[in-house]
């Protein structure tokens, strides 16, 4: 074991369990407003999906000569949307005003695409977060599959790319290497299960968030609970017990945010649901929400779940947590359009919670995802949104929440610039009018 964090009492990992999930269930307060088409797409080369803040130490949104940048998973966009995780490569873009967004390019290399120095780690990155500290960009992502492969593997470690610096003009913002690449984290097999001894659907040891609390810095990933054979979870329900999504963080001792120790789970989800996407932490109030993204198709059997916002409060970072509304359910997709957003990212807008998600598949009401494989390939093409989802309003009164807006297409305003008073706004003010109660 490693040692606790200073200052901290160890009570965890909370669980999110079967019989807080008895409560799921779309309601006012939880489901988002359909979603449109944007008028203009951020980048018509482009897929884009999850995505994040480039932020300072303390959580802030970093502010470069008055811009703002985000970092995407993107491929391009004549690819078959179901294709892109296998080529998934990080993006970075900038905008001045939260609205319209420049395409900066591969985060790992220069104008024309080739790597001077070193190369990411994994044959394809997927999600991360993004540290702005002393002139210095820290990119973490997923290492997935091994560099050079010739046939896709699904190993999964942590990794940062850092030593990346930002030029701007008037014009431009750019963010140039050469890179140093680690990898910070493989699971050890006793609170985080390797690949090897995934029982279940789809392994995950993934999706690194950079977040510092009382001067400690941590990371917070995507993993699974090792669950072997003839473990007792569930009433021996073996079929449940290969479900086993946990929340999982590490801790900087020296506060190098290239090192870190694996530290036992926060919170877990052992027969309940496999994926726990993208868990990241907001603190308001002095209440730790802590907010994961999962699909309908991952929760166990048995369990009606959504492609949804989950999200768990506790007084404190490392627990006990709760889930929100009483089962998790923060934000979902309406039922008619179960799955048009995904990867939702919240932050901290003053009075109010802002949700990021992009745009996931519309005109699509089958019942799992995984019908889009019945589509016809030029149907799963344009059926697929590939961009940035409208943002998501939440109010947030202690252990609930409840949306109460939504703003244009990717419009990412900072906590210092105003909302406007108008719960709907862009495109989409005259069609919400009267959609909230
Ligand atoms: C969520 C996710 C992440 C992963 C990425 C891969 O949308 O599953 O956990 O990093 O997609 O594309």
């Amino acid at each position: 074991m490693t040692e606790t964090p200073p200052g901290q009492t160890v009570t965890r990992p909370s669980a999110w369990t079967r019989a807080a999930t008895d409560g799921l269930s779309r309601s006012d307060n939880t489901v988002s407003p359909i979603i449109y088409p944007p008028e203009e797409s951020i980048d018509p080369d482009l897929h884009l999906w999850d995505t994040w803040f480039l932020r300072t130490r303390d959580g802030s949104i970093a502010e470069i000569d008055g811009y703002r940048v985000i970092l995407a998973l993107t491929s391009s966009s004549d690819l078959l949307p179901g294709k892109r995780h296998d080529v998934a490569t990080i993006r970075y873009f900038y905008s001045s005003d939260g609205r319209n967004w420049e395409t900066g390019g591969e985060i790992f290399a220069d104008a024309s695409g080739s790597i001077e120095g070193e190369q990411p780690f994994g044959s394809r990155q997927w999600a991360g977060s993004a540290l702005y500290d002393n002139g210095t960009v820290y990119a973490y992502y997923t290492a997935s599959g091994e560099r050079g492969e010739d046939e896709l593997t699904y190993t999964q470690r942590l990794a940062v790319g850092y030593g990346g610096t930002i030029d701007t003009s008037d014009e431009r913002l750019e963010i140039t290497g050469p890179w140093t690449h680690t990898i910070m984290l493989e699971p050890d097999g006793d609170r985080y299960e390797t690949q090897a001894q995934s029982r279940g659907m789809i392994y995950t040891f993934r999706d690194p968030w950079f977040f510092e609390d009382a001067g400690e810095t941590y990371l917070l990933f995507e993993a699974n609970t090792p669950v072997p054979e003839g473990s007792p979870h569930c009433d021996d329900d073996t079929e449940a017990q290969q479900f086993n999504g946990s929340v999982g963080i590490a801790h900087s001792p020296s506060g190098d945010p290239t090192e870190f120790e694996l530290h036992d789970p926060l919170l877990d989800a052992v027969c309940v649901n496999q994926e726990l996407e993208r868990p990241h932490i907001v603190v308001k109030d002095g209440t730790y929400y802590l907010f994961i993204s999962s699909h309908m198709h991952t929760f166990a059997p048995g369990i009606a779940g959504y492609d949804a916002l989950y999200g768990f409060a506790s007084d404190s970072l490392f627990g006990p947590y709760e889930p929100l509304n009483e089962s998790g359910l923060v934000l979902t997709n309406p039922e008619n359009a179960p799955f048009q957003s995904y990867s939702w990212l919240v932050y901290d807008h003053g009075d109010e919670l802002l949700v990021n998600s992009f745009f996931n598949y519309f005109d699509f009401d089958r019942p799992s995802l995984d019908d889009v494989a019945l589509l016809s390939e030029s149907e799963q093409m344009r059926r697929f949104g590939g961009a940035p989802a409208p943002t998501i309003r939440l109010a947030v009164d202690e252990y609930a929440t409840k949306i109460t807006g939504v703003l244009a297409h990717g419009h990412l305003p900072l906590p210092t610039e105003p909302l406007p008073e108008s719960p709907f706004s862009g495109r989409d003010r005259d069609r919400r009018d009267g959609y909230l109660s």
